[in-house]
């Protein structure tokens, strides 16, 4: 028995040396030590041997369990530092590889260029202010002096949201606001999106402007003429001139189209030019001097106060500083053409 336990025990070795994986460690140990593993096989015969005899061979197996685990504990920790070598070293990163090319956003041109007319005027004096784009038929049409079934409601193709409720055609909404909420002096700027039922190659339905308005004591229209003056070197360049072409719009009287000097041609405008089809001006605005009605509507005394207003569209000025062929560009979200700016 003893020499069986001697071969038993070589050979466990052995197969504990030559074990690859704690898997087969494992299968080692089951054949070896398990209860129905070569160990009990052998001392299954025990009850044969005489009596003197057995505690001899009992310490011999005992030794021999002894060694067994001893070496299956050094294989165990010698191939679990193996396997996490190994798992280590597959996730191992190489910080010294270029990073993969990432996208790098950009502000719309949309947002570019209200923030720079907010910055223009913000050095004016002017508060940026904005009103809701849900805006009650009253502010947006009746408090401007467009009552219903005046024929200027046909000027912008309105959004109904329900009774009394619209999207709002302009920014000359928050006019009233303004004047509403706060006591003259008011020197404020409207940025917003606006709505009407109306799309083709220039028409977008959803579209930006910026209102301004200015009240205040003797407030003048060469004022007006002086701020949109400033206002048009800011923008596009220091040799820009700006004329006044009179107008309509309800809310201001007089009223006033507001073009600048074409940027392409200079003084000398040119036949072939394609920004302003050889006439030299841009119209870039509509402006002019604060209805009285309005100062009534808002319980300010005409007597006391004057104001302008001015409103202009933000897709237009960006297209005009940008050279931007196409207003539905703005709207498309293709990155080839966002990424050029
Ligand atoms: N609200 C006008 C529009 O949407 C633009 C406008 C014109 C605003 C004249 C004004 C103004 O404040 O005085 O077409």
């Amino acid at each position: 028995m003893l020499d069986q336990l001697e071969a038993l025990g070589g050979k466990a070795l052995n197969e504990v040396q030559a074990a690859t994986s704690l898997d087969s460690l494992e299968q080692v140990r089951i054949s070896v030590l398990g209860k129905k593993g070569g160990l009990s096989e052998v001392l299954k015969g025990l009850g044969s041997v005489p009596a003197t005899e057995r505690p001899k061979i009992g310490a011999v197996a005992n030794e021999w369990k002894r060694k067994i685990e001893e070496a299956m504990a050094l294989k165990k920790a010698s191939l679990e530092g193996a396997a996490l070598d190994q798992e280590i070293r597959s996730q191992r990163i190489d910080i010294t590889l270029p990073s993969r090319f990432s996208h790098r956003g950009a502000l719309h041109p949309i947002t570019t260029t209200t923030r720079k007319i907010a910055e223009v005027f913000g050095r004016l004096g002017f508060d940026v202010m904005t009103g809701p784009e849900a805006e009650t038929d009253f502010l947006n049409f009746e408090a401007v002096n467009i009552p219903k079934d005046h024929p200027a409601r046909d000027m912008q193709d309105t959004f109904f949201l329900g009774p009394g409720v619209v999207l709002r055609t302009h920014t000359s909404a928050v006019q009233m606001r303004a004047l509403r909420s706060r006591e003259w002096p008011v020197r404020i700027l409207c940025p917003g999106a606006v709505y009407r039922c109306d799309q083709d190659a220039t028409h977008s339905p959803m579209f930006h402007q910026v209102e301004g308005l200015w009240v205040d004591r003797h407030v003048k229209m060469s004022d007006l003429k002086g701020v949109l003056e400033f206002f048009a070197r800011e923008l596009f360049g220091a040799e820009t001139r700006i004329r006044l072409r009179p107008s309509y719009f309800p809310f201001v009287e007089p009223g006033a189209e507001v073009d600048v000097s074409c940027f392409q041609c200079g003084t000398s405008p040119k036949h072939e030019c394609r920004v302003c089809k050889g006439t030299g001006w841009l119209e870039i605005l509509g402006a002019g001097m604060v209805h009285p009605k309005l100062f009534e509507v808002a319980g300010y005394d005409p007597r006391e106060v004057t104001g302008f207003a001015f409103g202009m569209g933000v897709e237009r000025i960006a297209m005009l500083l940008h050279r931007i062929p196409d207003l539905r560009l703005m709207f498309q979200g293709d990155v080839r053409f966002l990424g050029q700016f």
